[in-house]
């Protein structure tokens, strides 16, 4: 227990005082101002930055906390996004990858945000802002980038624009006992807002979350690897998805070492799903070593699903099949019910683009009467499920 916590006062712009300082705290500096500023200055100038229950920072300006060491935010109140968005229209934060932009980004060494409190994206505005100009981009909510050992523990995520967390060139990076919820309360819905998105990065965990939301509840993108998803309760979302894989042209990815586990899903698009693209002007990689075991899931329209011609029409993805190669993946113990009547669907490209991929432990059921039926295309399946395939075609 700490006995000494300076409170700083943090008004716009002001100086910290550092000396000696353990903590400090940023309260808001009331209506109408930015307190981007204030929570910058306290998390450069003290290893630990507290913002108190009952505060609510107005965060007008993008927040670049990257290059940091030893840090802890302790958010016991909330931070949110002030929707201005001719503002961030300019001035996120931008990645190349899938043209994303950020309101925040983190990166460094030893990082921590815990203490119960709530991150805002304020996204209503952009849900129905993006209803009328669909290339608008809307920022992610927190983007962890260019870190190593962070902790983000015990906090509410609330609608965020589009993805929830990018991890992008991390190491050690942990998400542990998260509540994430992106609803709108318009007719626009909270398109694209995956729950975590992984890209580049090793030794990736989610944990013990809650996540309600409208697109991936976790994607595994580009050199995603070492990856431990476990005891997930999605709902509504896209699934717990591999990729899209193999998109940009002359670009190799690699997703290898992946367990999606204990995942709870409902009311989704899909359960647990590969998807590369294919096509001729796209890139290649490799799917290696993913198991996705014990998945209850309800209601969910495409429980197992490998796709290799994402995003390709039929003539393109035979005439140039997936240079995305699978070669190890797992379904073992997918339980519950599929809302649509087609409950598996592994299509494979030919050529043995596809090896080693197992079924176990089935027992799904249709929500309507009938059973369910399960196809798979140039692909030998293995386990005791690969009946319920039968004889796979090929093409
Ligand atoms: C947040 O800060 C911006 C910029 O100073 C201001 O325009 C806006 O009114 C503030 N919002 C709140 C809720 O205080
Ligand atoms: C739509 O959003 C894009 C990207 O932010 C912007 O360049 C364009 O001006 C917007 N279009 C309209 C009609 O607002
Ligand atoms: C997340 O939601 C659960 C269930 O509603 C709740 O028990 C838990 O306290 C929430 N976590 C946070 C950080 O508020
Ligand atoms: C779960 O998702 C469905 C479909 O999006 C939605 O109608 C329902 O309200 C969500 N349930 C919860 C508890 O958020
Ligand atoms: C993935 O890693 C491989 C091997 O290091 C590298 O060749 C490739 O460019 C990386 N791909 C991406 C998308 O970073
Ligand atoms: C497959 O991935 C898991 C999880 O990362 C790992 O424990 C296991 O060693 C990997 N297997 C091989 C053969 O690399
Ligand atoms: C399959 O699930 C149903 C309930 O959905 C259950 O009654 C049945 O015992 C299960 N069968 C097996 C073999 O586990
Ligand atoms: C459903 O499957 C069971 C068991 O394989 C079979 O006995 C039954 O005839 C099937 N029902 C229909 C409508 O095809």
């Amino acid at each position: 227990m700490r006995n000494f916590i300076p409170l700083v006062a943090l008004v716009s712009c002001c100086a910290v005082s550092v000396s000696a300082a353990v903590s400090c705290t940023v309260t808001a500096a009331g209506a109408g101002k930015d307190d981007a500023p204030a929570l910058l200055a306290a998390v450069q100038a003290c290893p630990t930055t507290i913002i108190p229950t009952g505060t609510t920072l107005n965060i007008s300006t993008r927040l670049d906390m990257t290059g940091l060491s030893n840090k802890e935010i302790k958010l016991q109140g909330t931070i949110r996004f002030n929707p201005n968005i001719p503002y961030w229209s300019g001035n996120g934060f931008s990645y190349p990858f899938q043209t994303q932009v950020t309101f925040w980004q983190l990166g460094g060494s030893n990082l921590r945000i815990d203490g119960g409190g709530t991150l805002d994206g304020a996204g209503q505005a952009w849900y129905d802002a993006f209803n009328k100009n669909s290339s608008l981009l809307r920022p992610i909510l927190l983007t962890i980038y260019k870190a190593q050992n962070v902790v983000i523990e015990g906090i509410n995520m609330i609608n965020s624009p589009e993805w929830f967390n990018f991890v992008n060139e991390g190491t050690g990076i942990t998400y542990n006992l998260l509540n994430l919820s992106a609803v709108s309360t318009s007719k626009n819905l909270a398109k694209n807002t995956d729950g975590w998105d992984i890209y580049r990065s090793d030794s990736v965990t989610i944990t013990n979350c809650n996540i309600n939301n409208g697109d991936d509840c976790v994607a595994f993108k580009p050199n995603a690897t070492n990856i431990l998803v476990n005891n997930l309760l999605c709902n509504g979302s896209h699934g717990i998805s591999v990729g899209s894989l193999g998109q940009y042209p002359g670009v190799y990815d690699i997703v290898e070492n992946v367990v999606a586990s204990n995942i709870r899903i409902s009311n989704a698009e899909n359960g647990a799903r590969v998807k590369a693209w294919a096509g001729k002007n796209v890139g290649s990689g490799i799917v290696k070593n993913v198991t996705f075991s014990g998945f209850t899931q309800t209601n969910n329209a495409n429980p197992v699903i490998i796709d290799q011609c994402y995003e390709t029409s039929a003539s393109a993805c035979s005439q140039y099949p997936s240079n995305t190669y699978i070669n190890g993946v797992t379904f073992n113990g997918m339980v519950g019910t599929s809302s649509k009547k087609a409950a598996g669907s592994l299509l494979c490209s030919p050529d043995n683009r596809c090896a080693n991929v197992a079924v176990n432990n089935f027992n799904l059921t249709y929500v309507k009467k009938g059973n369910l039926t399960y196809t798979c295309q140039n692909v030998a399946l293995t386990g005791n499920a690969a009946s319920l395939f039968g004889t796979c075609t090929t093409t």
